[in-house]
């Protein structure tokens, strides 16, 4: 099969197309023909070994991903794709099924086939949703919905989500409306409408307006994108308020001493269990069923043009995902 795959840590020309083995499915593995799938942070971040988050990070990134080369040679956190084979013990799905999920960090989605437990966070795909859309879906709104439970999302609890455009912050706006917080988005004048068409009760434009300057304060500020932080936003915060980090060492540092204090927290990532199951998934499938949450997509690429996707990615400026369609699906 053809898959996107690397070698050493490095720049997006390192990703390359090659030929590799078609994975065979276990007995409790389903194979999947991949349609489409996404280029995340999390791509290009393992990617370059996190070499633009500090010599910490980079370190970490490499004890978890291989010392001196990757030991996954194949990225891609999500999918969506047609169920080709399954195991002997699988009993929950079938050949012919459409499916979507994220496999994380343990990646394999730039691929034409994958193979995935029963058990992991595979489910089947929502109806009336294109292959494309289903598999910009779980990534963004795992992450969303992992910071935001950590702040016990309830009705009426003021949150704002600063980087509301990006994969992490289009999900954590329709999420924490389906919570039935109070919404307040933060993004830039070309994503206001859009931003707001996702459910935020109101929308700041961050290049006419400092939100820690209009005086109001937030229950939860959910840093989506990485750009802000808790020193500057911390007076925007009310007694016992909560910042949501998605990125930074610094943030762990800080969830660790505050919350030894009764009084604001940090919290980095909330709870990420080892091996997630498909709850997550499952949620997702029955809201988008209901109307409550879509995927948004900046970009489609086929999946050669990868290197390009990637460049896209890294100027950080995606609204929503980037995907990658699988053309010998
Ligand atoms: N997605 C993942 O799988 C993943 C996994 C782990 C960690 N993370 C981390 O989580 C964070 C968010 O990831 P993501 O994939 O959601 O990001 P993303 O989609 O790349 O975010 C891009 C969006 O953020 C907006 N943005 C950029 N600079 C901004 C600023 N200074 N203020 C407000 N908005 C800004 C951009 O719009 P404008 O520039 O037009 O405002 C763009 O719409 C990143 O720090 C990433 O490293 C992501």
């Amino acid at each position: 099969m053809k898959a996107v795959v690397y070698d050493r840590y490095g720049p997006p020309d390192v990703l390359r197309l090659e030929d590799v083995a078609q994975p065979v499915p276990r007995r409790d593995e389903v194979l999947v023909k991949i349609h489409a799938t996404t280029v995340s942070r999390a791509d290009c971040a393992t990617r370059e070994a996190n070499r633009r988050s500090g010599l910490a990070i980079m370190l970490l990134s490499r004890c978890i991903s291989g010392i001196r080369a990757p030991r996954r040679r194949i990225l891609g956190c999500e999918l969506a794709g047609v169920v080709e084979a399954v195991g002997a013990a699988v009993s929950e799905f079938a050949v012919g099924d459409p499916v979507f999920g994220r496999t994380g960090f343990r990646f394999g989605a730039h691929a034409e086939y994958i193979c995935m437990r029963q058990t992991a966070q595979i489910a089947h795909k929502p109806t009336g949703m294109t292959f494309e859309q289903a598999a910009a879906v779980c990534d963004g709104a795992f992450y969303a919905l992992s910071c935001l439970r950590a702040a016990h999302p309830h009705t009426g609890q003021r949150i704002l989500i600063y980087g509301a455009s990006g994969a992490i912050g289009t999900a954590g706006v329709q999420l924490a409306k389906h919570f039935d917080a109070d919404v307040t988005a933060v993004c830039n004048t070309q994503n206001v409408e859009l931003v707001r068409s996702l459910g935020a009760d109101r929308v700041i434009d961050y290049k006419r307006e400092d939100f820690t300057l209009n005086g109001q304060r937030y229950d939860v500020i959910f840093d989506a994108v990485g750009k802000h932080s808790f020193r500057r936003c911390a007076d925007s915060l009310t007694r016992r308020g909560i910042y949501l980090a998605t990125d930074g060492l610094e943030n762990l540092v800080l969830q660790l001493s505050t919350s030894l204090s009764g009084g604001k927290k940090v919290v980095l990532f909330g709870m990420q269990p080892r091996d997630p199951k498909k709850d997550v998934v499952l949620f997702l499938k029955k809201l988008i069923e209901a109307g409550r949450y879509r995927a948004v997509i900046d970009r489609s690429y086929p999946l050669e043009d990868v290197v390009e996707a990637t460049r896209y990615v890294e100027t950080e400026q995606k609204t929503g995902n980037v995907v990658l369609t699988v053309t010998g699906a």
